[in-house]
């Protein structure tokens, strides 16, 4: 079996997955595949220096060696804050209003990609398999490319891919596309994101595309673009559910909540989550049913995240807002209708929490795929499962049908699936949750990880 290099932002190592990386999707998923195939891990650090040196620190834990180097602030600024958070990101999920573009901030990305490249090149033996993650990084498999390197090369995009309509608006889209094409194969989380990109490629840059094989034939280069859609680590979970810290964590929840009702929400602190639209349709549910204060609590819990882009900064504010708003009207001396925990917690105690959480609320506005969504349906009780309510607009939705759709900007259609999920009768609780259970159990992470890595070693290579 080839040995497996994964190059991505983060980087994080098995013991370090607490509190914030049991939120981030990416983290969890790569350590299953990095173990079996005896695989380095190359990222930046997340710390910061005073300027780029390359030194490499390689550590081994639980069978994953991780290879980091740390950035200077600036490389930060311009390339993670900047371009990666402040560009990529907003557009990639089609948030026009908030994206930046700004030359300075491209020429960081550039940069550490190139430096990214220069950096993890010696470590790349002959018959490596090297796979590539997410937006920050789209650059450098052609980086690695120009270095001489024939192995094959794979790219995984965790996040949607935007409608050309939209993605001719970034600056040098035509060059930054080129520089995905000198991947030998190309992963999206849905048929969807795929769809968008081929779209693109036809025609813009006029690439001779085959949509049953996935094949791109472009300026004497050939790639393959394919959907991969990523799951959970399912025996992962079950092992952590069966822990004292789940359970202690169940025990808190369902002992402070009473005689309500648990409806839980779980999000990285980003717009593209949806969380004031959300908070909106639980005030309007409570308008809509103000006796219900005494029936149902929901719990969001939101760690910080890239605190350092402004518009993540004003999220906060206007969640804090509204949820002060509405446990304001709505609180009675001995009752809070929304509790807002502003940390991560580990993913034992989320567990815990899922499996008395009655409702779960998946409501991004736009989400890659959404890994809570399949966390949620994983750790039910088969007997009497909680109902998933799910935003149309996470990769997710193509996959987990059994859960309650909704449009996420409506506040009318999430109160009306807040109470469709109260009143559901057990029997259509299971139905449900069985219509669901197969695929997140099945298409786990192991099998994505297989499947993506198994077509790498495939496809036709230059
Ligand atoms: C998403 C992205 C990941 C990222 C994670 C956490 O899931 O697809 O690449 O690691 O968010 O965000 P952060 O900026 O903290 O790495």
């Amino acid at each position: 079996m080839a040995r497996l290099v994964v190059i991505s932002n983060r980087v994080a190592v098995p013991k370090a997955r607490g509190a914030a990386g049991a939120q981030g999707g990416l983290a969890g998923a790569l350590n299953a595949a990095l173990k079996k195939h005896n695989g380095i891990w190359f990222g930046w650090s997340g710390q910061e220096c005073d300027s780029f040196t390359g030194d490499i620190s390689m550590q081994t834990s639980d069978g994953v060696t991780t290879a980091t180097v740390d950035l200077p602030h600036q490389d930060v600024e311009e390339y993670y804050n900047g371009y990666a958070n402040a560009t990529l990101w907003p557009l990639f999920h089609y948030r026009l209003d908030l994206t930046e573009y700004e030359r300075t901030t491209a020429k960081g990305y550039e940069r550490v990609n190139e430096q990214f490249a220069e950096s993890v090149a010696p470590l790349i033996e002959k018959d490596d398999l090297v796979w590539v993650h997410d937006y920050h990084l789209m650059p450098l498999g052609d980086r690695l490319r120009q270095r001489g390197l024939k192995n094959r090369i794979g790219f995984f995009l965790h996040i949607p891919w935007p409608p050309t309509r939209l993605f001719v608006s970034l600056p040098y889209h035509e060059r930054l596309v080129k520089t995905l094409l000198s991947y030998d194969l190309i992963g999206f989380q849905t048929e969807e994101w795929l769809d968008s990109f081929m779209h693109y490629c036809r025609k813009e840059l006029g690439a001779d595309v085959d949509e049953a094989t996935g094949r791109i034939a472009y300026d004497g280069t050939e790639t393959v673009a394919r959907a991969y859609p990523i799951g959970v680590d399912f025996d992962h979970l079950m092992n952590q559910l069966d822990t004292g810290t789940a359970r202690q964590a169940a025990q808190r929840l369902s002992s402070s909540t009473r005689h309500r009702t648990a409806m839980i929400g779980v999000d990285r602190l980003d717009y593209s989550k949806g969380l004031p639209e959300r908070i909106d349709g639980i005030g309007r549910f409570f308008d809509r049913n103000p006796d219900a204060v005494r029936q149902l609590v929901y719990i969001q819990i939101a760690p910080p995240s890239r605190e350092d882009v402004e518009s993540y900064q004003q999220i906060r504010t206007v969640l804090e807002q509204k949820t002060g708003q509405i446990n304001g009207a709505r609180s009675e001396v001995d009752i809070v209708p929304i509790r807002y925990v502003n940390r991560g917690h580990s993913l034992a105690e989320l567990c815990g929490f899922y499996r008395v959480s009655k409702i779960g609320l998946v409501t991004p506005l736009r989400d890659g795929m959404n890994l809570v969504a399949k966390e949620y349906v994983a750790v039910q009780d088969p007997d009497d499962p909680g109902v998933l309510v799910l935003s149309r607009f996470a990769g997710a939705a193509q996959q987990l049908d059994g859960a309650v759709m909704v449009n996420p900007h409506s506040p009318d259609d999430l109160a009306h699936a807040i109470e469709t999920a109260l009143d559901m009768p057990l029997a259509e609780r299971k139905a449900r949750w069985e219509s669901m259970i197969g695929t997140v159990r099945d298409d786990n992470v192991h099998q994505w990880t297989e499947r993506f890595t198994h077509d790498l070693e495939r496809v036709p290579c230059p």
